[in-house]
């Protein structure tokens, strides 16, 4: 049996596996939000919980057992069998700040990347499996490469609107060097030019929300392999385009991701081109100014009576 008939027999497993995982690993969260969890910090304001700890000691012995031979690489420090052809990137929980303040927006997210052997670490393989699961919503999204997304298991596609000034896009930022992000200056721009950016703290359920339809776009600075993989195939799948800011392909370390529905792609990379280059920004006014027109237009109320 040639390798291309061993993958594609192998992909009837990946899949079903994994979703099964991912439902095991969501009712686990879902015990966790209930109960309430303590929280400590990894950095500043980088937080971590016993639940994010957990999830993902039960999805690696998951893992291990039903893919003895695949990689994993989890947000929580796991590193098994990084030099095989597969690997898993698993986020236990994407969305830990939202779960620890009893916010119900978070996941669990699982993606494969087939790597060739020989490959150099930074290379990047082929993402051939999804899923994601939100708990809270009991909503499953899946994708293999070649085969479609679904949702709950219906076929999903991403959205047809074809302007940024009719979409609904979705942000994060950062929770370390937060002082060091340019991305306010983007939330204010795409908040002029389009139907609104949410700010949900779910990276993965944002790239989910963009495959189903839900947002025409996501970007964000400085995301990880966990947060993205299985997202971006997801998206693929669903018949929409993820690159970097500059329209380039993207790579699991690019630090920047811009996903879309494919039709306002360019129309978002040549926002991101003018803006980086300092050209289309729209002054925003300081709180200092907006105090003095406020104290004008009391004074000229006052005066009109
Ligand atoms: C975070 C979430 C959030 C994004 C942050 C991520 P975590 O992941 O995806 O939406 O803005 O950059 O770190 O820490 O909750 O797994
Ligand atoms: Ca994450
Ligand atoms: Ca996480």
């Amino acid at each position: 049996m040639s390798g291309g008939e061993a993958a594609a027999v192998q992909n009837l497993v990946w899949v079903p596996k994994a979703q099964e995982i991912a439902r095991e690993a969501g009712a686990r969260l879902r015990e966790f939000f209930a109960q309430g969890v303590e929280t400590e910090y990894k950095g500043d304001v980088d937080l971590v919980t016993v639940a994010d700890r957990t999830v993902e000691k039960l999805i690696r012995e998951r893992l291990g057992e039903a893919f003895p031979e695949h990689g994993i690489y989890g947000e929580e420090g796991t590193r098994d069998r990084m030099e095989g052809e597969f690997r898993w990137y698993v986020d236990p929980l994407d969305g830990t700040t939202n779960f620890a303040h009893g916010f119900p927006q978070f996941c669990v997210s699982m993606g494969l990347e087939q790597r060739t052997p020989g490959m150099l670490p930074d290379e990047d393989g082929t993402l051939v499996a999804a899923v994601i699961y939100d708990p809270m919503r009991d909503e499953l999204y899946t994708a293999e490469r070649g085969q479609g997304a679904t949702l709950n298991g219906r076929p999903m596609k991403v959205s047809r609107i074809s302007h940024l000034a009719e979409a609904l896009l979705s942000t994060g930022f950062p929770s370390r060097k937060r002082h060091a992000s340019p991305n306010i200056h983007f939330y204010h721009e795409f908040t002029l030019r389009s139907h609104g950016v949410r700010r949900t703290g779910s990276a993965a359920l944002d790239l989910a929300y963009v495959a189903a339809g839900r947002l025409e776009a996501f970007w964000e600075f400085n995301l990880n392999p966990w947060d993205t993989a299985a997202g971006i195939l997801l998206v693929e799948e669903a018949g929409g385009k993820v690159t970097d800011f500059a329209g380039n392909p993207f790579r699991l370390d690019s630090r920047e991701i811009l996903a879309s529905n494919g039709l306002i792609q360019d129309e978002l990379v040549n926002l991101f081109k003018n803006m980086f280059a300092g050209r289309d920004l729209a002054p925003i006014p300081t709180p200092q100014e907006f105090a003095q027109r406020r104290t004008e237009n009391r004074s000229k109320a006052e005066k009109g009576r």
